[in-house]
């Protein structure tokens, strides 16, 4: 029997731990998670949508963000903690001792202003966090990504983020300081904005699919550093994979490790469906490193934006979605009587990264269902392609057209990996394997005046051209979800081999968006308007591949970086508390840094 099969034999869904044991102080996966928007009841006085007239389809959203003038304040404190999300108790850091962490909810064109308190002790730990996908026009020194824009946040040290939220949609935020984030240190947000091409009538919010180890984070990285000689090993294998948190894990499997530390049955997440209602879910791939495949048995989904970027709706029965994306899906209660319940599936592609337990499932219930019972559902019949791949990029076509622009600079940034002169394995984009310099942030830097770079940072200057085309070629046998900071990027073609040097999908209105797979052994293509002074990480996300060194800095429009002055001071003083720091400690920092 298959470890999937194992599991749900052994199912009950009445749970072994309590919500506090499995997941701390969050709610997400039980029945009483928030539903939203959640300031609508919570505080009537931020009522409503501020964005007037602007529509989806009729405003271009990259220079149209209305100014509320409301903040959203919010105020995380970071710690260490111990819980057990799937009933193997870990050791993980938590920010308001939740896992996952608290939701950020805004309308678009507010402002987001987050405190950190870095409190992790024991040993202590820098940390730096990172609001994905955010343009973060004119607030660079707020993208939270260590040695690029500010110094880690010291132990004992609290740091404001305050930026707006330009674009609209579904995101999350995460520690940017090494491979932190995979340790517990995430989150979702949630910003409201315009949607007059689709309807619905229950936003569920987040929904976290996430590959999960069994080792704790910095032991992960040191092993995937290591001399492969010495026991290194670049690909480590995911232990289980859970939906908001959570996911059942059968103790008597080889995997469990130290068995005394396992429980069966832990408890699965679940969610409620009024029935003949359309609900919103808000898909996040937020794991280290696997593509998940993700269904609701019985259900077709309507996809309605991926990423940041509202899509024309179409329909599919299971979408594909690498690290760090999310895609928004509409699902309609109406698959039966009121008394249904229904499998929520998300799959490892196992044939894109080592897993040793690939199958996630999560129960849905109709207002009716009997909710101590675990469903019976069949799931669909859809095999992977196993192409390692998003679906069919042409499927993706943006609410509001931009078309592809003649770029003013083309440049190819190919992906490769060698082992280094001390027998490390490490990844390289353009020729480079990056690492980070946590006492010296490129941007500071820049705001001196200075540009001459060290290598290993990988700083790729871009001056002030207006569009910029990149050309990523794969001729290795991983796939890797690209990221680019600042931008959303426009895909002009993804595909097996190198690049024909021509070929465009939807050149009237490419798919645009802020993380795209590229293909093992393929390539992409996308480019991006320079609108943005600033610099801007482009990386893969898969935490063990950025930590080898898979990283670039785009450089965009310096002499404007220069020209907009000061930065604010508090990034020097994390600077000045981080030199404090590291003088009576010294950060072993094993891997890139970032
Ligand atoms: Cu999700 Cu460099 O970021």
């Amino acid at each position: 029997m298959s470890l999937l099969g194992s599991i749900i034999s052994l199912l009950s869904m009445l749970s072994a731990l309590t919500q506090l044991e499995t997941n701390g102080a969050s709610l997400w996966g039980t029945l009483e998670a928030p539903i939203f928007p959640q300031f609508l009841t919570n505080n009537p006085i931020l009522n409503g949508f501020p964005w007037g007239t602007l529509t989806a389809g009729g405003n271009n959203p990259y220079t149209s963000a209305p100014n509320t003038g409301v903040i959203r304040n919010y105020d995380f404190t970071v710690t260490r903690g111990t819980i057990a999300p799937d009933g193997y108790q870990m050791d993980v850091i938590l920010i308001n001792g939740a896992f996952p962490g608290p939701p950020i909810e805004a309308n678009w064109g507010d402002t987001i202003q987050v405190t950190v308190h870095n409190k992790i002790t024991g040993p202590a730990e820098g940390t730096a966090f990172h609001w994905h996908g955010f343009l973060q026009k004119g607030t660079n020194y707020a993208d939270g990504v260590p040695a690029v824009d500010q110094c880690p946040i010291a132990p004992g040290s609290s740091f404001t983020y305050t930026f707006q939220a330009q674009l609209y949609g579904t995101t999350w935020y995460h520690s940017h300081y090494s491979a932190q984030y995979t340790g517990g240190l995430l989150g979702p947000m949630i910003i409201h904005g315009p949607h007059e091409q689709f309807q619905y009538d229950v936003d569920l919010g987040p929904v976290f699919l996430q590959d999960w180890f069994h080792t704790p984070y910095l032991e992960i990285v040191e092993t995937v550093m290591k001399p492969l000689a010495a026991g290194g090993n670049p690909k480590p294998a995911s232990d289980n994979n859970l939906i908001n948190g959570k996911m059942d894990f059968d103790c008597s499997t080889k995997a469990a490790g130290d068995s005394t530390k396992c429980t069966n049955n832990a408890g699965l997440s679940r969610f409620k469906f009024t029935t003949g209602k359309t609900h919103r879910l808000r898909l996040i791939n937020a794991g280290s490193a696997g593509i998940q495949r993700f269904s609701i048995d019985g259900h077709n989904m309507t996809i309605i934006a991926n990423d940041f970027v509202p899509v024309k709706p179409y329909t599919t029965q299971v979408v594909t979605l690498g690290i760090g994306q999310r895609t928004d899906i509409l699902v309609t209660a109406n698959q039966g009587p009121s008394n249904s319940a229904f499998w929520m599936r998300s799959n490892i592609s196992t044939l894109c990264a080592d897993a040793n337990q690939p199958n996630a499932l999560a129960a849905i219930y109709y207002d009716k269902a009997d909710t101590t019972k675990a469903p019976t559902s069949k799931a669909w019949n859809v095999p992977d392609p196993g192409t390692c791949a998003n679906d069919d990029l042409s499927l993706s076509v943006p609410v509001f057209p931009l078309n592809a622009a003649t770029p003013s600079t083309t440049q190819n940034l190919d992906i490769n990996f060698h082992i280094n002169s001390t027998g490390s394995f490490l990844w390289t984009l353009d020729g480079t394997s990056f690492r980070a310099n946590y006492n010296n942030p490129v941007l500071l830097q820049v705001e001196k005046g200075n540009l001459t770079f060290d290598p290993v940072w990988n700083v790729k200057n871009f001056g002030s051209n207006s569009t910029v085309r990149i050309i990523v070629n794969n001729p290795t046998p991983a796939s890797h979800p690209m990221h680019l900071h600042g931008h959303n990027m426009q895909i002009l073609h993804e595909g097996p081999g190198n690049w024909d040097g021509t070929s465009i999908v939807n050149g009237n209105n490419p798919a645009r968006r802020d993380v795209q797979l590229v293909r093992a052994n393929g390539h992409f293509v996308m480019q991006f308007t320079m609108d943005n002074p600033g610099v801007w990480p482009f990386h893969c996300h898969i935490a063990w591949h950025v930590s080898g060194g898979l990283y670039a800095n785009v450089l965009e429009r310096p002499s404007d970086i220069m020209k907009e002055g000061k930065l604010p001071m508090v990034l020097q003083q994390t600077c000045t508390d981080w030199a404090k720091f590291t003088s009576s400690n010294v950060p072993d920092q094993v891997d890139s840094g970032v």
